[in-house]
């Protein structure tokens, strides 16, 4: 891995690429989400001049005034963001005067779990009437290969009547940042880079290692910085499918999974992963793409999608464990209330993007549950907008106990709260089902049954 700091680096090969210098041109983020405010965010702190494009206007209104509802980038780092250089807008126009373009825009997936590549397509379709020549355009949207090249810069060179590779050049740089966690960000992980030929590689070197200390890793080619990103996310997939099966096997022959992977977890190249609901807009998706590609060549891929499969059914799975659990300790009440602590994807993010708490609701209305959610994180409307289910504040009172509670996401908020805290949420003799072992120190409470993979 190349991690040196920024060099000296030969100038583009065209003088047309001349404003494109990576240390000086104006730089233009698309899409202002999770992925794009952030790195905005970054090179406008020091001072760069960045146009922050999102469609979405009610964000940038938000953004402008200060305010990032992802939670990603605080106040005061987006206040400094905007004083250094950011100028969030909806209007197109703005990107005229950028030479340095960044592509972040939500690469999902299609109900039949194909590639949407339909916002990157409409970004391509904005960004191409307002192209100069001279102009890089670096795609960070995870995609498979080949989609940068042969989708976008043929996308491009549509709009823009420009040439792909002449006019202007491609590149591409996956985000690797992680929602909520502190101690990976833009400006400390390793990003890697690639593009249309040396100087745009080098060119990204130095343009992105202005911000993370010279930590790039300079990939071969556009193909495989692609291919990269998204077997990423599809081993991190295979993996908790794995101990998601583990669990299930253990669970029906009365251990606990979260016993044995401690004990096994003390060999030193056992793979330290646990079991749980994968849902979001990368883990649960990017194996999609990645097995898209490998149909499109002919090649059937059986592990990939053995583990989409096993993850996209832990919801149901957990639901019907839990709802047997509850009749065998609770047989006698009808239309039982359920208390789900937790609807987001996961722990300490607003972000309800393929979140399998409505899937597990859903499977224990199913079996008969009244159900309601209670997330720290979500407004109540967000949360009756997941369908279903009824949104509540933290019972405080004995009159609001329920049946069942089940712990779906680690908020730290929960973390945090003794254990008292859970007892009291239930009517005596009711069962707390806790996946993903949180609490496992109320097996031991008694008044009530607990339950845990
Ligand atoms: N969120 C993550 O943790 C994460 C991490 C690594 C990579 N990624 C990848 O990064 C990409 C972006 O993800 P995200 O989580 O930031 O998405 P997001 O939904 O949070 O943000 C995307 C933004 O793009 C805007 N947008 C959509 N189409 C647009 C267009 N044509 N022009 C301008 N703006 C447009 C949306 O309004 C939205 O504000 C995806 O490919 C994702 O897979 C995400």
């Amino acid at each position: 891995m190349d991690i040196s700091g920024p060099e000296e680096v030969e100038p583009f090969l065209s003088p047309v690429f001349e404003d494109a210098d990576p240390d000086r041109a104006v730089l233009a983020v698309i899409g202002l989400g999770y992925v794009g405010l952030p790195l905005a965010a970054a090179f406008a702190a020091r001072g760069r001049r960045v146009i922050g494009y999102d469609l979405n206007a009610e964000r940038v209104l938000r953004i402008r005034a200060g305010f990032d509802d992802t939670g990603e980038v605080a106040s005061a780092d987006l206040q400094q963001a905007l004083a250094g250089g950011l100028v969030p807008t909806a209007d197109p126009e703005h990107l005229r005067e950028a030479r340095i373009m960044m592509v972040c825009v939500p690469t999902p997936i299609t109900p039949d779990r194909r590639p949407d590549l339909g916002h990157l397509l409409s970004a391509c379709a904005i960004l191409g009437p307002r192209l100069a020549p001279g102009t890089v355009v670096i795609f960070e949207s995870t995609v498979y290969p080949g989609v940068t090249e042969d989708v976008c810069g043929p996308a491009l060179a549509d709009a823009s009547g420009l040439i792909v590779g002449q006019d202007i050049l491609l590149g591409y740089s996956p985000e690797r940042i992680n929602p909520g966690d502190r101690d990976h960000r833009v400006d400390t992980i390793v990003k890697v880079v690639a593009g249309q030929g040396d100087a745009v590689v080098d060119a990204l070197r130095r343009l992105y290692g202005g911000l993370n200390g010279g930590r790039i890793h300079c990939a071969p080619s556009i193909r495989v910085a692609e291919a990269a990103k998204v077997i990423e996310n599809a081993q991190r997939d295979i993996n908790i499918a794995f101990v998601n099966e583990i669990a299930l096997i253990c669970e029906r022959i009365g251990l606990s999974v979260h016993d044995v992977l401690a004990a096994a977890r003390t060999k030193w190249n056992f793979l330290d992963f646990r079991p749980g609901l994968v849902g979001g807009h990368c883990i649960g998706v990017d194996p999609y793409y990645l097995s898209h590609l490998s149909q499109m060549i002919g090649h059937e891929p059986e592990v990939i999608l053995a583990g989409r499969r096993t993850n996209d059914h832990m919801a149901d799975e957990i639901a019907d464990r839990i709802a047997f659990r509850f009749r065998e300790v609770c047989q006698e009440v009808l239309r039982p209330l359920a208390l789900i602590l937790g609807a987001t994807f996961k722990e300490d993010v607003p972000d309800v993007r393929n979140s399998r708490t409505p899937q597990l609701a859903r499977r224990l209305v199913r079996h008969g549950f009244r159900v309601a959610i209670h997330d720290p994180w979500l407004s109540g409307e967000k949360i009756r907008s997941l369908g279903e289910v009824e949104a509540i504040n933290w019972p405080k009172s004995k009159d609001e106990r329920v049946n069942l509670v089940v712990i779906a996401v680690e908020h730290q908020d929960f973390r945090e709260r003794p254990l008292e805290d859970f007892v009291d949420l239930l009517i005596p003799g009711g069962l707390i089902a806790d996946p993903k072992g949180m609490c496992r120190g109320l097996s031991v409470f008694p008044s009530l049954n607990y339950w845990s993979l």
